[in-house]
């Protein structure tokens, strides 16, 4: 059988068709080649059209299509990722009634809180491991407070997979793992949470079904099915937010296990085995992929809003002409520390593990006289990888201690300069993968389909492409002082 995986970035939809038995992709395709836009007609806000994702996907699916290289009807089963913690609301008719609030948008910020305050006393952050922060039902809670005539014709809401799945299937259902990303899952009765849904006064009708994330989420509408050369008979059999994904990708499936990522977002993703939760919810508590009542497992995550996002804007203003190895190789001639540049790379929303601050992107030291673009270029790299320490260091106080961490040979990863500078600065060995989102969400696709025995089969041709030990532990512990005492005056 064949699998296809979709990847709902913040960037590009990314598409891949795996074959089932060898585990190899033999097509991918990607749209659009350039980086999608963020609409923000206010500061802090970031949305984004569904609409327009589902016309990229179908693109990115008729181009992966037109490759040849295997007979679209042989598509058994599709899984998706995509980007967390958004909210899409439709009307009766399946239409999106406004653009999606995605993941980096940090309107909901203040509902979030006072919604904490007023629901902590009674435990909220042992039942439900986070505060409702800036999540998707405190987004929803935002539409109701501010668009009661867009909220009053609200059929469902759903995150950004569960509207992809809906534009397949036509049928509208979430999973467990996804409706905790929403902070809408109550860990203790291991339920829809009623608690926050009667706090923001939200009714219950307009949450999705809620089904096991690896399961039967409908068969292809047949318009789609045959707009995309595809068969009536094909499954939805998987969706999962992109960390889970990447997490289970890696094969980081069960507790002490530990991913990471640094596309738009950087993310350190930790699988505990108990019901954990940062007492000021820095990091979050999410269920992962493989989480059920009787067998705790967590996916704890740091999220750094600003990582690839910086480094591609940094790029987009001073490099122009150069790709991402030209930059890298003129970062290196500079020196570890980039003559004393310190970057804070935090200009992309309320970032969670800073109390949900904006602090925003400063580059700071600049000696106009020793400096040029190449030790800003460093520092930029340098920056994010310090941010991912300050993250690591809130994660190793809730007791989690990796000892290696798995990523994907993929985005900053790509980058020696970055590769040195995360496990110089957070003392870790660093595991580099051939992994890569859409291929994961096929091969979960692949376990909801049942091809596969468990989640270990389906990921047994994992590849190692090389391990970064860490160095210089002093050197680097000196420059995250600096740097931590910089944002530290800024909190
Ligand atoms: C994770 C997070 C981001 C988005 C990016 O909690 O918010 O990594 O998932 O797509």
């Amino acid at each position: 059988m064949l699998l296809l995986g979709i990847d709902l970035g913040t960037s590009f939809i990314k598409v891949s068709v795996v074959d089932s038995q060898t585990g190899k992709r033999i097509a991918t395709a990607q749209y659009p080649d350039s980086e999608a836009e963020i609409i923000s007609v206010k500061k802090g806000w970031a949305e984004q059209d569904p609409l327009i994702w589902w016309e990229n996907t179908k693109r990115a699916i008729k181009k992966a299509n037109s490759s040849g290289s295997y007979n679209p009807k042989d598509i058994g089963a599709i899984g998706i990722a995509y980007q967390m913690h958004g909210l899409v609301i439709v009307d009766e008719n399946q239409q999106p009634l406004r653009n999606s609030i995605i993941w980096c948008d940090s309107r909901a910020v203040e509902i979030g809180n006072q919604a904490f305050s007023a629901l902590n006393s009674k435990g909220f952050l042992q039942s439900h491991l986070n505060s409702p922060g800036n999540f998707t039902a405190s987004k929803l809670a935002w539409v109701k407070e501010n668009e009661p005539e867009v909220y009053e014709r609200i059929y469902k809401f759903m995150l950004p997979g569960d509207f992809l799945c809906m534009c397949l299937t036509k049928q509208i259902n979430s999973n467990p793992s996804s409706i905790s990303e929403g902070i809408l899952w109550d860990f203790e009765k291991d339920e829809l949470s009623e608690t926050l849904l009667n706090h923001y006064g939200i009714d219950r009708s307009l949450v999705p079904d809620i089904q096991p994330i690896f399961s039967n989420y409908g068969s292809l509408d047949s318009a789609v099915a045959s707009e995309l050369g595809l068969s009536e008979r094909t499954i939805v059999s998987y969706k999962a937010g992109d960390q889970p994904n990447n997490a289970l990708s890696l094969g980081v499936i069960d507790a002490g296990e530990v991913a990471a990522t640094a596309g738009t977002s950087g993310v350190i993703y930790a699988v505990s085995d108990h019901l954990i939760f940062d007492k000021e919810s820095r990091v979050n508590s999410f269920a992962h992929v493989n989480h059920s009542k009787d067998q705790s497992n967590i996916g704890v995550l740091l999220c750094i809003n600003g990582t690839g996002i910086q480094n591609s804007w940094i790029k987009k203003l001073t490099a122009k002409g150069l790709d991402y190895d030209q930059i890298n190789e003129k970062a290196a001639e500079v020196a570890v520390g980039s003559e004393g540049i310190v970057v804070l790379p935090f200009g992309n929303g309320a970032e969670r593990m800073l109390n949900n601050k904006t602090v925003q992107g400063h580059i700071e030291n600049l000696d106009f006289v020793r400096h040029d673009e190449s030790h800003v270029w460093r520092a930029v790299q340098e920056g994010i990888a310090h941010s991912f320490r300050y993250g690591l260091d809130i994660i190793r106080e809730n007791d989690i201690h990796p000892s290696v961490i798995k990523a994907g040979y993929a985005n900053m990863f790509l980058s020696p300069i970055f590769q040195q500078s995360f496990a110089g600065v957070t003392q870790v060995p660093v595991e580099l993968y051939e992994n890569d989102g859409s291929v994961g969400a096929a091969l979960g696709a692949g376990i909801g389909a049942e091809v596969y025995k468990d989640k270990k089969e389906a990921f047994s041709g994992l590849k190692k492409i090389k391990t970064i030990e860490p160095s210089d532990k002093d050197l680097y512990n000196d420059l995250y002082g600096a740097w931590n005492k910089s944002l530290l005056q800024k909190l």
